[in-house]
């Protein structure tokens, strides 16, 4: 929390000069806002979707006493103190690694974030067909690194993290592994985008549509 607003605070800053603009791409006060919106989101819907879960006990699918805390010294998910501190530092190490990620792809590949006044500006159909092929490309690499996750031993020992809590919340969706997490970005959005480029609308459209389908 501190190292993210820490970090913001001093993006938007830095974006209030355009000489750190990239040409061809959006400016950095857009990823400024990219971030915090994609953040705010992330938090705002797993309030709302943990609301709906314990708010209608009668439709949930998991024992309504698997979230008492009866179980002593393992969180609400099952998780012991040593991988509760575990996560704190794969929490750090993710945040760090996909926000360098994420800087990086904005200085090296111009372009990628795309800018708000295209040279040619596609049509509601085209930007539509296109979100939803890129959708198709990004599920397309996360559902097979999955898959290998759980058959592959050595993805495992990485992919387990998250599974430490064996009767999940939608707030452990990102609780994982810090290379899990990069590499889910890596061929998930990134792939997808350098594929099958979307523009500005469509692309912030594209990463709010994804937090809420894994969050669900
Ligand atoms: C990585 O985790 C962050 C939250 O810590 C999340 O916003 C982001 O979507 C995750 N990336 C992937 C590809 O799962």
């Amino acid at each position: 929390m501190i190292e993210m607003s820490t970090f913001l605070i001093l993006l938007f800053f830095i974006s209030s000069n355009p000489n750190y603009d990239v040409e061809g791409s959006f400016t950095l006060r857009h990823l400024f806002i990219y971030f915090l919106t994609t953040s705010l989101f992330r938090r705002i819907y797993n309030a709302y979707l943990e609301a709906c879960y314990f708010h209608f006990p009668k439709y949930r699918t998991q024992p309504e006493k698997e979230h008492l805390l009866i179980k002593k010294a393992k969180d609400l998910n099952g998780r012991d103190s040593k991988q509760l501190s575990l996560l704190v530092w794969h929490d750090l190490g993710t945040y760090l690694s996909t926000t360098a990620l994420d800087l990086a792809v904005y200085y090296l590949i111009p372009g990628f974030y795309p800018p708000p006044n295209p040279l040619s500006p596609q049509t509601f159909p085209t930007r539509f067909l296109r979100l939803a092929l890129n959708h198709l490309l990004m599920s397309f690499g996360m559902y097979w690194l999955h898959r290998s996750s759980h058959n592959v031993p050595l993805l495992w020992r990485v992919h387990a993290v998250h599974h430490w809590s064996k009767h999940p919340l939608s707030r452990n969706t990102y609780e994982d592994h810090w290379i899990d997490n990069l590499s889910n970005a890596l061929v998930g959005h990134l792939c997808a985008q350098i594929i099958l480029p979307l523009d500005l609308p469509t692309f912030a459209l594209s990463h709010l549509l994804r937090i809420a389908e894994s969050l669900e």
